[in-house]
């Protein structure tokens, strides 16, 4: 079964994303999809929705801490006002736009490990590693993997290029496959693709083998094309 989860980055508001996801959960309940479906909205659109359970509401970021004087961070004391389980980390932007180290994101990592959240997980590399080859690439992708317990049970790995988000670009299918049966034979985790997915290469790419899912930005952010990711996935 696939996983779909999208990531809005810094689009929506408050207003818009409560319609989007009560509009996502009716779409669910009345197609009777049982995808695992999760919406990562910005920060100040985190709320307490009802929904079914196979959606799930996550943070983009949050600072590893309880609460504290972190200006402009959050920690799990307002996460927990909303029931919010689940966390993103190491996204691209947030390594390579707001510079976060390895070191910081694995520090992350086991804070909220240690607090049980569900963690999705990103990893990828940038155009130029990408052009010196597959091996390079990996080698390039498992330094992302320092000082994260990949054993961890709540764990959901994604594989998101660089050079491919954002850019409607998307890897080939060559591209993801070989990553991704190199990534799954060294870490049994269930493995999303994400970078420049769309309505219309979705159910493709999540037929892959090795894929067990697709992270999603741009594509997402409208409603009914979201919808439409999850109808052309639903039977995957
Ligand atoms: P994109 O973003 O779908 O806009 O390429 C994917 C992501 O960054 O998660």
């Amino acid at each position: 079964m696939s996983i779909i989860a999208s990531n809005f980055k810094t689009n929506h508001t408050r207003k818009s994303t409560a319609s989007f996801i009560n509009e996502i959960n009716s779409f669910l309940k009345s197609n009777e999809i049982t995808s695992e479906v999760i919406v990562f909205p910005t920060a100040t659109s985190l709320d307490s929705f009802s929904t079914l359970p196979n959606l799930t509401i996550g943070a983009q970021n949050a600072y590893p801490v309880e609460k504290g004087s972190f200006t402009g961070e959050l920690g799990t004391v307002q996460l927990d006002e909303f029931s919010i389980k689940t966390i993103l980390i190491g996204h691209s932007e947030r390594r390579h736009v707001l510079g976060e180290s390895q070191d910081e994101i694995a520090k992350k990592y086991d804070f909220y490990k240690s607090k049980g959240y569900k963690i999705v997980y990103c990893i990828g590399e940038p155009l130029e590693v990408k052009e010196a080859g597959l091996d390079k690439t990996l080698e390039y992708v498992y330094e992302q993997f320092d000082g994260i317990d990949v054993n961890y049970e709540n764990l959901i790995l994604a594989y998101e290029p660089v050079w491919a988000i954002g850019t409607g670009v998307t890897a080939t299918n060559e591209d993801i496959t070989s990553v991704h049966s190199a990534i799954k034979a060294k870490i049994p985790k269930p493995l999303l693709y994400g970078g420049s997915v769309k309505v219309g290469n979705v159910k493709e790419i999540c037929a892959l083998e090795g894929v067990d899912g697709a992270l999603i930005g741009t594509a997402s952010w409208d409603v009914e094309d979201f919808k439409q990711i999850i109808e052309n996935t639903k039977d995957l």
